[in-house]
């Protein structure tokens, strides 16, 4: 399983919700390790340490070790893998201004997108078909024609009267900290919130779209397929939580 947090001034962001998350992860795949949240808070520190990164990402990934090849868990158990790096970037809203692009694709994956594990090949391959096609990235539709969430971020619209729906948390989305985080700005600054799945055609003709994830924060969506989303531009709604989310990464840096 892996995760990916990004750190705002030597400050890894939302750290309570990632490893709340992590520790969920490796309890839903039966992997026991034997480092504890403080380790691995002291191990992501020393890397983030000696590579002198005070803004960026950080990976990391946990597989249960080596051992002879077999689709069952081995008899003897392994000492798990833990493997850390970071990344030295910075996330600007006004750098999202300009919105990206999303193409729909049918949601292949397994069962339990819930966990955050590496196998990622159906979110892989959809977002190579996006790119191929020359789209940012893919949202993946059920067979009940229901948008669940992109290869690598959660999907978001807006409706006629300013209310935001996106998925709710179940098996077939994960559960995105910084969807979470997005929700807690949105409510306290007024705007209602529905979890429920949409269709393609309510993203088509929505007021606004737009995704969130640790690595894209709140990026606006203008085009979903071959349909421009409202006058191709951001919208309103998704400036200000662009803005909001901004702030809060700012009020990180003090
Ligand atoms: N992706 N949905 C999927 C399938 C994801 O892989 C991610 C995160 C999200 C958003 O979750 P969060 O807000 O906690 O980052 C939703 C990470 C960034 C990645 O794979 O690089």
């Amino acid at each position: 399983m892996y995760e990916v947090f990004s750190l705002q001034n030597g400050r890894l962001v939302d750290e309570e919700a990632h490893f709340k998350r992590l520790f969920r992860s490796l309890k839903e795949l039966s992997l026991k390790v034997p480092w504890n949240q403080a380790v691995l808070q002291v191990i992501i520190g020393e890397v983030l340490r000696r590579n002198r990164i005070e803004y960026g990402n950080v990976y990391l990934q946990i597989s249960r070790g080596n051992a002879r090849r077999s689709h069952q868990f081995p008899l003897s158990l392994p000492k798990p893998s833990l493997v850390v790096m970071a990344n030295r970037i910075s996330y600007e809203c006004e750098k999202s201004m300009s919105g990206i692009s999303v193409l729909t694709v049918p949601d292949i994956r397994w069962g339990r997108a819930d966990i955050k594990s590496i196998s990622l090949l159906p979110n892989v391959l959809a977002k190579q078909k996006a790119v191929m096609d020359d789209f940012n990235e893919a949202w993946f539709v059920e067979s009940n024609g229901r948008i669940t969430e992109g290869a690598s971020t959660n999907a978001w619209i807006v409706d006629a009267n300013g209310n935001l729906i996106t998925r709710g948390l179940g098996k077939h989305i994960l559960a995105g900290v910084t969807r979470k985080r997005v929700m807690e700005l949105a409510v306290s600054n007024g705007l209602n919130i529905f979890e429920r799945g949409f269709t393609v055609e309510e993203a088509y003709s929505a007021s606004e779209a737009f995704l969130t994830s640790t690595t894209a924060g709140v990026m606006p969506v203008i085009k979903i397929d071959d349909h421009q989303i409202a006058d191709g531009s951001p919208g309103k709604v998704t400036s200000k939580l662009c803005a909001l989310y901004s702030k809060f990464l700012d009020d990180l840096r003090r």
